[in-house]
C-alpha cells in the first residue's frame, strides 16, 4: 500500500512558504542537483502522479515539470485546453474536484491568478503556480538558487529589476521579503508594479524611472520580455514605452564589479536586453533555465512524497 501523501498545501505564491522553508528548499534544490549530476538513483515519488494544465505555452515550464517528476520515479501528465474539456466550459471548480481525485498533485499555468487560486480552493490535492498575470514563483525559487550558487547568500545584498512590473517582478517583491534584500525597481510610467504588492514590500523596494540609477551597486539585474503572457498585443506600444528600458553594458556598468545578469526567458535580443549582456560574462541565464529543474524537484519533493 502506498504511504499518504503530505498534506494538502499548495504552492501559489513565495509567501506561501515561510522564510525558513524558503532557505531550506533552495539548500534541497541544490542538494538535488549534485545527487543528479552524480547520478544518485532517487526516487521518493514513485507511482504519483503530477498533472500539469497548461493554458499558455511554455518550454521550460513544461520541460522541468516533467523531467523533473521522471526523475524522481514518478509521471507528469500533460493537459492542454485544447484537447481536454478544461477548453471546453468545463467550470474550475469541477475539473478541480475530478482531476485531484486522480493524481496526487496538480501544476497550473493560466491566464490568471484568480483561476488558480479558485482550483486549489477545491482541489484535494497540492496546487503549484506555474505561472500566472500575477506571478511566477517557480521561476524565482529557480532565480534564487542560481544566485546561491555564484554568489552565496542573498541577504542584504540590492536587486536591480529593470522593465515591466509584470508577474516575474511581483514575485522578486515577494522574495525580497522572504529572503531579506533590497530590490531597486526601473520601469516606465503605466508599467509599475500592482499597488498590493508595492505595498507589501514597504521599504524593501524603491521604484525609479532611469534603469541605471536602479542597477547603481547592484548585485544582481534582472529583466523580462516586455509584453508578457497576455500582452502581445500591445507589443508596438510595449516597444515605445520601453525603448530605454534596454539592460545593456551602460546598465550593467553602474552595478556592482561582479553583479549577475539573469533573464527568465526567452528572451529577444536587441529589445529589454542587449546580446552583449545576455551573451556576455555576467549572464547565468543558462543556470537559471536548468535550475528550473533542481527548484521544482525540491518542491514537489516537499509537496507530494510520502511520510518517511
Ligand atoms: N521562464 C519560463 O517560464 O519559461 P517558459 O515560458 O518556457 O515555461
Amino acid at each position: 500500500m502506498l504511504a499518504p501523501t503530505n498534506s494538502c498545501r499548495h504552492f501559489l505564491k513565495l509567501s506561501d512558504l515561510t522564510a525558513e522553508e524558503a532557505r531550506s528548499l533552495i539548500d534541497r534544490a541544490i542538494e538535488l542537483k549534485r545527487m543528479h549530476k552524480s547520478g544518485e538513483d532517487y526516487r521518493p515519488l514513485a507511482h504519483r502522479t503530477l498533472a500539469m494544465i497548461f493554458e499558455k505555452s511554455s518550454t521550460r515550464t513544461r520541460v522541468s515539470f516533467e523531467a523533473g517528476m521522471f526523475q524522481l520515479g514518478g509521471h507528469a501528465l500533460f493537459l492542454s485546453p485544447r484537447d481536454t474539456q478544461l477548453g471546453r466550459g468545463e467550470p474550475i471548480e469541477d475539473s478541480a474536484r475530478v482531476i485531484s481525485r486522480m493524481v496526487d498533485a496538480v501544476m497550473i499555468r493560466t491566464f490568471k491568478q484568480e483561476t488558480v487560486e479558485r482550483f486549489a480552493a477545491h482541489s484535494e490535492v497540492p496546487v503549484i503556480n506555474g505561472l500566472t498575470d500575477r506571478l511566477h514563483p517557480c521561476q524565482t525559487i529557480a532565480d534564487l538558487q542560481t544566485f546561491y550558487e555564484h554568489r552565496g547568500d542573498i541577504r542584504g545584498k540590492r536587486v536591480a529589476w529593470i522593465g515591466d512590473g509584470n508577474n516575474m517582478c511581483h514575485s522578486f517583491m515577494e522574495a525580497a521579503q522572504l529572503f531579506d534584500f533590497e530590490l531597486s525597481i526601473a520601469c516606465p510610467e503605466g508599467y509599475e508594479p500592482d499597488t498590493d504588492f508595492m505595498e507589501a514590500a514597504g521599504d524593501r523596494c524603491t521604484l525609479v524611472r532611469d534603469p541605471q540609477e536602479a542597477a547603481a551597486g547592484a548585485h544582481l539585474v534582472a529583466t523580462d520580455v516586455w509584453a508578457s503572457m497576455g500582452q502581445e498585443e500591445e507589443q508596438t506600444r510595449r516597444e515605445t514605452a520601453f525603448g530605454s528600458f534596454q539592460v545593456d553594458d551602460a546598465v550593467m556598468a553602474r552595478a556592482s564589479k561582479d553583479a549577475l545578469f539573469m533573464h527568465c526567458l526567452p528572451a529577444h535580443r536587441g529589445e529589454e536586453v542587449s546580446a552583449s549582456v545576455i551573451d556576455g560574462p555576467q549572464s547565468v541565464v543558462w543556470d537559471e533555465a536548468e535550475n528550473r529543474l533542481h527548484a521544482q524537484k525540491a518542491l514537489l519533493e516537499r509537496l507530494i512524497a510520502p511520510h518517511q
